[in-house]
């Protein structure tokens, strides 16, 4: 399996703090089946900056004593970027890192609600050959309120990456029940841990998939791997399998609109 959305580099966020951490989780997500993990520390969101060129630093480093540690598990480069007005020019600064060299750069909104600019940075981005993908949108609370203010987003270019934790209740009744409901509605394109500490908040993505896969079909299962795989890939994602229900309403949308692009 992969994981596209992890906090694993170690003493750069509020992840892993030491490379005894980042060991731990590494050994753990091999033993639930993960292979390949992006790193995507947190970058610009008043906290903590993490420019391209430290993550590549510290990725490479942290590669090496896996390999050292005899973990079979490949590290790549990635941010979770804070939706930011300096975002575009952050990009043209080198500042910016997409996840594994890919097109598709995770982004976060604040979870609170979806910024003003939020479409127009989605057009910028697809101007320069950029895919957004919306982290958690589970956890922002416009998103919860009006699900088609995602969908809006989506047919704007944008995808979106739903937490394991968030489909397994660890952030209460009301996320977990927005994360089912987005999924189902078709809005959400990968899953991944975003974990940061193996006790506080590990990976789960075995655990989650099969979930997936009880509630919507092993078709989900698949559809969301092998979207997962085309990140690495850097290739376009999968056409969805038919939605489980579409009685929700207010998403309505022509798939195979945005996945033209
Ligand atoms: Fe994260």
């Amino acid at each position: 399996m992969i994981d596209i959305h992890t906090h694993i580099l170690p003493g750069l966020d509020d992840g892993a703090a030491c490379t005894d951490d980042t060991l731990i989780m590494a050994r753990a997500a091999v033993s639930e089946g993960i292979t390949t993990i992006i790193a995507t520390p947190h970058h610009a969101n008043g906290a903590y900056t993490n420019t391209a060129d430290k993550v590549a630093e510290h990725t490479h480093a942290i590669n090496e004593q896996l390999m050292a540690a005899g973990v079979p598990v490949t590290i790549m480069t990635g941010q979770e970027v804070r939706v930011h007005d300096d975002l575009l020019d952050a990009w043209h600064r080198s500042e910016i890192l997409p996840l594994a060299s890919s097109c598709y750069l995770l982004v976060e909104m604040p979870s609170s609600r979806i910024p003003k600019a939020m479409l127009e940075l989605i057009h910028e981005l697809s101007l320069l050959k950029l895919k957004p993908i919306i982290a958690h949108p589970e956890r922002n609370a416009e998103v919860v309120k009006h699900p088609e203010r995602l969908a809006e987003l989506i047919e704007a270019g944008a995808f979106a990456q739903v937490t394991t934790h968030s489909l397994l209740g660890g952030f209460g009744k009301r996320i977990e029940q927005s994360a089912w409901s987005l999924m189902k509605d078709g809005l959400i394109h990968i899953v991944s841990s975003d974990a940061h500490h193996v006790e506080r908040r590990g990976f789960r993505l075995r655990e989650a998939y099969a979930s997936i896969e009880r509630r919507m079909g092993e078709q989900w299962v698949s559809y969301l791997q092998s979207n997962a795989q085309s990140i690495i890939e850097d290739k376009p994602f999968h056409i969805q399998p038919a939605k489980v229900s579409s009685s929700k309403g207010a998403v309505r949308r022509f798939l195979s609109y945005f996945y033209k692009n």
